[in-house]
């Protein structure tokens, strides 16, 4: 039995290194292995839920993320990527599933409650943005998927679309949907990238991300602006490597770790310049990133091939969410034509 798996994103900007370590690389992995039959969702819906005034950036960053999806090596033929705006039925089961959760259970969501505050929400925080957990709880039934790779950020989404799978089977006596479980990246992975300014997270608004589609030119201006140890001046003088954002990327992204040691005695002892390092750095992300740039440009010359994969893509995960839902429709009672068709 292969296992559906889950995956999503809000198109609301280009992917950047963070994803790329933290989940992309995971995706590309988890299609080749037969186990698992990979979903992957552009989270257009959800990325509206905060953006209802601004479509335009959700529709420009569709292809976006389109591109960076094929870029890195996410393939059509393995994986099937899908827009969740193309799919209705993920809309009338959030209807449904909404009748089975409480509006304080809503307003207790850690995740949600972080991200109102952060959003100055000036006209007040629009409905669908609280109630974003319960769609995404049709997301991942609608597939019926088991498994869920994710950050820590999305557990408490995890753990609410168990509590709603529970609540409706119960109610209408049925099986039809599955329990996910989340899968956590390993506990190397799990830390955010910093952004290279040594914020803890990579922000458009700090603009302080390494992003995908970065040419080498920025590639290169963004690595020799890095924040380093603000008390390393000289040359000879003793750095830290702890907070250190050049090592910190180096510590995920460079294939000879053993290197990496030898460079960061040296830094400690004095006597190793932090162009050296940047140097170091810049080519072990510039060899990471030269054939995904090389992918991208060539999917990128022909956006309409773009959008007839996430058709195709939409039209299976239709089939596989009109399944589902004509189950829980038929699980709650209002399926009363059904037996009109022929
Ligand atoms: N909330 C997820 C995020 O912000 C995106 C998402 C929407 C998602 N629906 C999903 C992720 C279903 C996994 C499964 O990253």
């Amino acid at each position: 039995m292969t296992k559906t798996i889950l995956t999503g994103d809000r198109p609301t900007g280009k992917l950047h290194l963070g994803h790329y370590i933290g989940s992309l690389k995971n995706r590309v992995a988890l299609q080749d292995n037969d186990q698992y039959d990979p979903y992957v969702m552009i989270a257009d819906m959800q990325a509206l839920t905060d953006n209802a005034h601004n479509p335009k950036k959700i529709q420009d960053n569709l292809l976006n993320v389109a591109l960076d999806y094929l870029s890195v090596g996410i393939d059509p033929a393995k994986t099937t990527i899908f827009v969740q705006s193309q799919i209705p039925a993920l809309s009338e089961l959030t209807m449904y599933y909404m009748n089975l959760v409480s509006i304080s259970r809503v307003e207790r969501n850690p995740t949600v409650k972080t991200e109102i505050k952060q959003k100055n929400f000036g006209e007040g925080v629009p409905t669908g943005f609280v109630v974003y957990p319960i769609s995404q709880a049709a997301d991942i039934t609608a597939f019926r998927a088991s498994l869920v790779p994710v950050g820590d950020d999305q557990l408490p989404m995890i753990e609410q679309c168990r509590e709603i799978v529970r609540t409706f089977n119960a109610t209408y006596h049925t099986d039809v949907l599955v329990e996910p479980e989340a899968m956590l990246p390993p506990a190397g992975l799990a830390r955010r990238l910093p952004g290279i300014d040594g914020n803890a997270k990579m922000s458009k608004s700090l603009n302080n991300g390494i992003y995908l589609s970065d040419d080498e030119q920025t590639l290169h201006d963004k690595v020799f602006s890095m924040y380093t140890d603000p008390d390393h001046i000289h040359v000879s003088d003793p750095g830290k490597v702890e907070g250190n954002v050049v090592f910190e990327y180096l510590d995920v992204f460079a294939p000879d770790q053993t290197a990496v040691d030898d460079l960061k005695r040296q830094y400690q002892a004095g006597g190793l310049g932090d162009v050296k390092v940047k140097k170091y750095l810049f080519d072990v992300l510039n060899d990471l990133l030269k054939p995904i740039r090389a992918k991208r440009a060539e999917y990128a010359k022909d956006e309409n091939a773009v959008r007839q994969m996430l058709k195709d893509g939409s039209d299976k995960a239709n089939e596989v969410a009109n399944d589902t839902l004509k189950k829980a429709r038929a699980a709650i009672g209002v399926n009363y034509f059904d037996t009109l068709e022929k």
